[in-house]
């Protein structure tokens, strides 16, 4: 049983990415949302699992506001950004009836419904599948990973800030980071006010801004990632 449910959700997904970050606040989501839309323009069939159950941001951030959520034989039919069908999107957030509801689930039950959730989505076939996971090492975190690993996992993005590395790294903390654990250093996104707003409007950014600095920050990361994800 287990099997064809693993067969039909995610065994027509080339490439699966954890985007990862050690706390919340530090743009995971951001990053998450941003990559999508540049795989996207780059002619990606893209998808994202949002499974942040303290804050799931990610509907707002591509303004797919609350739909109905609907479930075919291979479990919960994911919710398309855009008209050409090409980002698709399953939130945890469309699961829960109030938007605080999150907050009662606890224990065992909310790590069952992340675990099931993780393996119950008809992505049909992507070219990547963006994970924008919950912060830290909690249970739910683990119970992600954890459902994950039963299928496969290909990369991870980790996002953080320099402030949340140490107070000696100014600047340039992300990099150092990297060198620290041996992972190779994605790139550096500039804090822009204008990314701030196309977020808060569920605006494409790339689509609005192709000639800012920010525009070419993500699109080499997006880039940097698509080629390590070719080479493996
Ligand atoms: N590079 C950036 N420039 C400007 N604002 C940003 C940037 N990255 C994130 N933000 C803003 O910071 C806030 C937190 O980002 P978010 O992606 O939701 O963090 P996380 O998912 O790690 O909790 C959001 O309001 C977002 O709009
Ligand atoms: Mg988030």
């Amino acid at each position: 049983m287990e099997e064809s449910s693993d067969r039909t959700s995610l065994s027509q997904v080339r490439r699966v990415v954890l985007v990862l970050s050690g706390k919340g606040g530090v743009g995971k989501s951001t990053i998450t949302t941003e990559l999508a839309l540049a795989f996207r323009h780059a002619g990606k069939k893209v998808g994202i699992l949002d499974v942040d159950l303290c804050g799931p941001s990610i509907p707002r951030m591509l303004r797919v506001c609350r739909p109905e959520v609907h479930q075919c034989e291979s479990g919960w039919v994911p919710v398309y950004a855009d008209t050409q069908q090409s980002l698709a999107l399953m939130s945890i957030g469309f699961l829960l009836e109030h938007p605080d509801e999150a907050v009662v689930w606890r224990g065992p039950k909310k790590t069952a419904l992340i675990g099931q959730f993780v393996s119950d989505v008809a992505w049909g076939e992507l070219d990547i599948l963006l994970v924008d996971t919950p912060p830290g090492t909690s249970d739910e975190h683990l119970a992600v990973l954890e459902n994950l690993r039963k299928h496969r996992v290909d990369g991870a993005v980790l996002v953080t800030t320099p402030q949340e590395c140490s107070n000696i790294f100014s600047k340039g903390g992300g990099e150092e980071l990297a060198k620290l654990t041996g992972s190779e250093f994605l790139g550096c996104v500039p804090l822009d006010p204008q990314l701030t707003q196309s977020l808060e409007e569920g605006e494409d950014f790339l689509q609005a801004f192709p000639k800012s600095a920010t525009f070419s920050a993500i699109n080499t990361i997006a880039n940097t990632l698509q080629s390590r994800l070719e080479d493996d």
